[in-house]
């Protein structure tokens, strides 16, 4: 999977406490402990985020491309959705350019400390939902999450996390797709969420999917090596 990321551009990998050496994150249902706490390692719906929120260093220190591969999808459900975050963007600045001047102040959203998490989630990351990068890209931190986010106490920036959710639950571009074995998506940290899954049954074995994630997007046209 890392060769294959190498070749769209991907060279700068998260180094996660779930990670292997080879930095894959195997997720599938966790049997007790603590990861069984985490909503990725359950059959529990997951909500529209953009991966790794809950971390805020700038613009350079977001994740900004994922690539999943499933090894073996559930008897029934699994099924992910995918909106590009240029399309809910667009979108917003579209309903009021306001919107997007909230969304985009420095402290536009907080995710509260995780103290039985890993030590770079022991303080609160407090960031903007939208970042442009040094190459003009645009970089989204987002989670559906009401538990885990605080929004900036502004009337612009609820009004702006209220469409964001009309746009979620409405937009007409969302793709919707379930993974087969074998089966992957590589692209760049878009919005996406992912439907409930049925355990595996008795004796067998359960979803089990691959992921890796960068902080470097997906190189483009005479950009790509
Ligand atoms: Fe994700």
């Amino acid at each position: 999977m890392s060769g294959l990321a190498r070749t769209f551009g991907l060279a700068r990998y998260e180094s996660h406490p779930s990670a292997g050496a080879d930095g894959l994150v195997a997720l599938e249902m966790a049997e007790g402990g603590r990861r069984s706490d985490y909503i990725p390692y359950t059959n529990r719906p997951l909500g529209w985020h953009t991966d790794g929120y809950y971390r805020c260093d700038g613009p350079d220190g977001l994740i900004r491309s994922v690539v999943l591969h499933c090894h073996r999808p559930a008897g029934e459900g699994g099924e992910n959705g995918w909106l590009d975050h240029e399309i809910a963007y667009i979108r917003l600045r579209d309903a009021d350019p306001d919107l997007i001047g909230a969304l985009m102040h420095p402290a536009a959203m907080t995710i509260p400390a995780d103290a039985a998490g890993p030590e770079s989630r022991h303080r609160p990351s407090i960031g903007p939902v939208f970042a442009v990068d040094g190459a003009g890209r645009l970089a989204m931190r987002f989670s559906a999450r009401k538990r885990n986010v605080a929004w900036r106490d502004d009337a612009k920036t609820r009004a702006a996390a209220a469409m964001l959710d009309h746009v979620l639950a409405e937009e007409p571009l969302v793709l919707r797709f379930r993974l087969d074995a074998g089966e992957g998506v590589i692209g760049n940290n878009v919005l996406h969420h992912r439907l409930a899954f049925a355990p595996a049954a008795a004796g067998t074995a359960g979803r089990l999917l691959y992921r890796l994630r960068s902080y470097d997007c997906i190189a483009t046209g005479d950009a790509a090596p």
